[in-house]
């Protein structure tokens, strides 16, 4: 398999397994991908997601230059759904995902990691969208994502030059929220995930939704739709239980209800 899927409790584990090809999206990887991350949004028992690469060299290295390009040169133009939904394009989750950025970061792979809400990255990572030095331009997000994420003028840095920059570089200008040592990637990223499974899981679902859509929004709609998001919180089970176990001092037990 392409992707190793497992599940640890509340906890989604999604690794890309080719590390033979810096773990590279070919076909079959995406479509895997599209396959782990449906199932972990349909499936109750899972709150948080948590994509990582296999080895210790690379998170990813992008499309796979000999597979995935030559078919969505093949596909694009008439048959862009040819290529499986991810959350880079065209698949709605509103379950926070974590990347553990444990190596390199490159093309697709900085857009995978673009694509997950919080970012913890290896010292030893690196990061850069060098589609420009093939001839191309980022096709899952980096030309709208990276800009919405990082100052516009690094953003132009990267995808104009193509050149990478290192893990305490993307630290200081905010594309990732922590650097750690590369043995602690992982356990890091399981730490954070462990810290949102301590919250109203419906709640952290409609602040991620109310941040990605909101900030395609004037701020009035924002601001209706975090509205419209608020009424619908309050009326879950889980609202109940936060506030009722504050008030008698113990720890909530939400049921994502
Ligand atoms: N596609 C296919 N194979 C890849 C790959 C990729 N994106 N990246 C690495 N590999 C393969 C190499 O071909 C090599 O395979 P072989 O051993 O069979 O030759 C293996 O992985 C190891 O790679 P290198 O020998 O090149 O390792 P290195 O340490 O010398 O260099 C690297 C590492 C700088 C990451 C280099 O591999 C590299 O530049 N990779 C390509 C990065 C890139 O351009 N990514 C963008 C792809 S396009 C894209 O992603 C478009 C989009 O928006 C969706």
């Amino acid at each position: 398999m392409a992707i190793d899927y497992q599940k640890e409790g509340k906890i989604a584990l999604i690794t890309i397994n080719r590390p033979e090809a810096l773990n590279a999206i070919n076909i079959q990887t995406a479509r895997e991908l599209h396959d782990a991350l449906v199932d972990f949004r349909a499936d109750p028992e899972l709150w948080v997601g948590i994509i990582t690469g296999a080895g210790d060299r690379a998170f990813c290295a992008g499309a796979d230059i000999r597979d995935m390009l030559p078919f969505l040169k093949e596909n694009l133009p008439q048959r862009p759904w040819a290529m499986p939904d991810t959350p880079m394009r065209g698949l709605e989750l509103w379950k926070p995902l974590i990347a553990a950025i444990n190596g390199a970061a490159l093309g697709g792979g900085l857009e995978i990691a673009l694509a997950c809400d919080l970012r913890i990255a290896s010292e030893k990572a690196r990061f850069g969208s060098p589609e420009v030095l093939l001839g191309l331009i980022p096709g899952w997000g980096a030309t709208q994502r990276l800009p919405r994420v990082i100052p516009m003028c690094k953003a132009a840095e990267l995808l104009l030059t193509g050149r990478p920059i290192d893990a305490q570089e993307a630290y200081r200008i905010g594309l990732v929220n922590t650097v750690v040592a590369p043995e602690a990637v992982l356990s890091t990223a399981k730490e954070w995930a462990e810290a949102i499974c301590q919250a109203g899981p419906l709640a952290v679902r409609a602040a991620k939704e109310a941040m990605a859509r909101g900030s395609n929004m004037t701020l009035e709609d924002g601001l209706k739709l975090e509205n419209a998001l608020e009424a619908y919180v309050m009326s879950t089970e889980d609202f109940t239980e936060g506030t009722s176990a504050f008030l008698e001092k113990r720890k909530p037990d939400f049921k994502a209800r």
